[in-house]
C-alpha cells in the first residue's frame, strides 16, 4: 500500500471518480488519510452516502465530500464539474476511475456505445471541463485508471457506435485501450503546463465490476485465485496521486508502480488525434437532446 501517512497532502484537493466502492473508494480513503480534501463521484445514492461516511470514519478527516451522478450522460458529467467548481477555488488531483461493463450492446443520446462513453468519453469531458482549474492550481496531476485490458483493445473511430465485433470483452478492451490513447495525448497538450498526465492498470482486483455482467462473472470466477484486495488495487493509483517521485512523470501506463510499454496501438498518434477530435466532437454537440451521432 501507498505510505498514506508519511506523505502530507494537506493544503491539496483531489477529486476521485467512482469513490462510491471498489478502489475509487479505497485512494479516496488513502488520501484523505494523507490530509487531502476529497471529492468523491459516485452513481447510486446509497452506495455514496455509505462510502462518505466511511471514508470520513476510516481516514478521520472531516474534509471529505460526495457528488453524483451518471457518466453516461454527459449533462451530468457537466453539471458534476460544475458542482466542484462552484464550491472548490483549487484541484490539484484529479482521478478518473469510475468505470463499468455494459451485458448488453447499448447505445448513448449521443449515438455511441455505452462503454465508451462512461469509461472514455466520462474521463475526457470531466477532464477537459477541469483542465482550466487544473492549470489554475498547477502542479497538478491526472491520474486515469485503465486497465491490462487495454493489450486487447482496437479501436475504430469512425464506428463508435460499436456495431461491428462488439461483445463485453471487446467493448471494455476498446475503452481502456481509449484511456491509454487519452492519456498520451492530454500529456502532449498539456506538456509545460505543471499538470502531468499518467494512467494504469491497478491489477486484477476483487471489486464489483465482476459482477456487473454474466461474462464478467464468469472470466471474474476463472481469474478468482489472482485477485488482489480493493486496498492493494487502490496502490498504484494514490502513489501516482501523490507521491513527489512521480510529480514530473507525464504521458506513462504504469501497472505496480512501473513504466510499462502499452498496446502497440497506443503509441499511435494520428489515433489518437482522431480519438481526440471525435471526442471534442461528442461532447460539443448538443447532444442531450438528439439520438444524431457517428454511425
Ligand atoms: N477490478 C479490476 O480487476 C480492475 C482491473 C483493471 C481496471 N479496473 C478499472 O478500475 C476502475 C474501478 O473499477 P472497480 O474495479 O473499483 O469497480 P467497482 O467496484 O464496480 O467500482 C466502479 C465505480 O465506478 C462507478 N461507476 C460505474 N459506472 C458508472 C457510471 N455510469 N457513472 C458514474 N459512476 C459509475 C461506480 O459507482 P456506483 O457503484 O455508485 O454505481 C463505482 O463507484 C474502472 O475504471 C475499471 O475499469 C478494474
Amino acid at each position: 500500500m501507498a505510505e498514506a501517512q508519511s506523505i502530507d497532502m494537506k493544503g491539496r484537493t483531489c477529486l476521485v471518480t467512482g469513490a462510491s466502492g471498489g478502489i475509487g473508494k479505497e485512494c479516496a480513503v488513502a488520501l484523505a488519510t494523507m490530509g487531502a480534501t476529497v471529492v468523491g463521484v459516485g452513481r447510486d445514492p446509497q452506495r455514496s452516502e455509505q462510502a462518505l461516511n466511511e471514508i470520513r470514519l476510516r481516514s478521520g478527516n472531516g474534509a471529505v465530500e460526495m457528488l453524483r451522478g451518471d457518466f453516461a450522460q454527459l449533462a451530468d458529467v457537466r453539471r458534476i464539474a460544475a458542482e466542484f467548481r462552484d464550491r472548490h477555488a483549487r484541484l490539484h488531483v484529479l482521478v478518473n476511475n469510475a468505470g463499468t461493463v455494459y451485458g448488453r450492446h447499448e447505445l448513448t443520446l449521443q449515438g455511441v456505445e455505452k462503454t465508451f462513453a462512461v469509461n472514455h468519453l466520462g474521463y475526457f469531458l470531466l477532464t477537459r471541463e477541469l483542465l482550466p482549474l487544473l492549470q489554475a492550481s498547477a502542479p497538478a496531476r491526472v491520474v486515469s485508471v485503465a486497465s491490462m485490458a487495454n493489450y486487447r483493445g482496437s479501436l475504430d473511430v469512425a464506428d463508435l457506435a460499436h456495431r461491428k465485433g462488439w461483445n463485453v470483452g471487446t467493448a471494455y478492451a476498446r475503452s481502456k485501450l481509449c484511456n491509454v490513447l487519452f492519456t498520451k495525448e492530454l500529456a502532449r497538450r498539456i506538456d509545460g503546463t505543471g499538470v502531468t498526465a499518467n494512467c494504469l492498470h491497478p491489477g486484477v482486483v476483487a471489486t464489483d465490476i465482476w459482477g456487473r455482467s454474466f461474462l464478467s462473472r464468469v472470466y471474474g470466477w476463472i481469474v478468482r485465485f489472482k485477485m488482489i484486495t480493493p486496498a492493494q488495487g487502490a496502490d498504484t493509483m494514490t502513489w501516482l496521486a501523490s507521491d513527489p517521485s512521480v510529480a514530473h512523470v507525464s504521458g506513462e501506463y504504469f501497472d505496480t508502480r512501473t513504466v510499462r510499454k502499452p498496446n502497440k496501438v497506443a503509441e499511435d498518434r494520428g489515433l489518437a488525434l482522431a480519438l481526440w477530435e471525435a471526442s471534442e466532437r461528442l461532447v460539443a454537440a448538443p447532444a442531450e437532446s438528439s439520438g444524431a451521432g457517428p454511425g
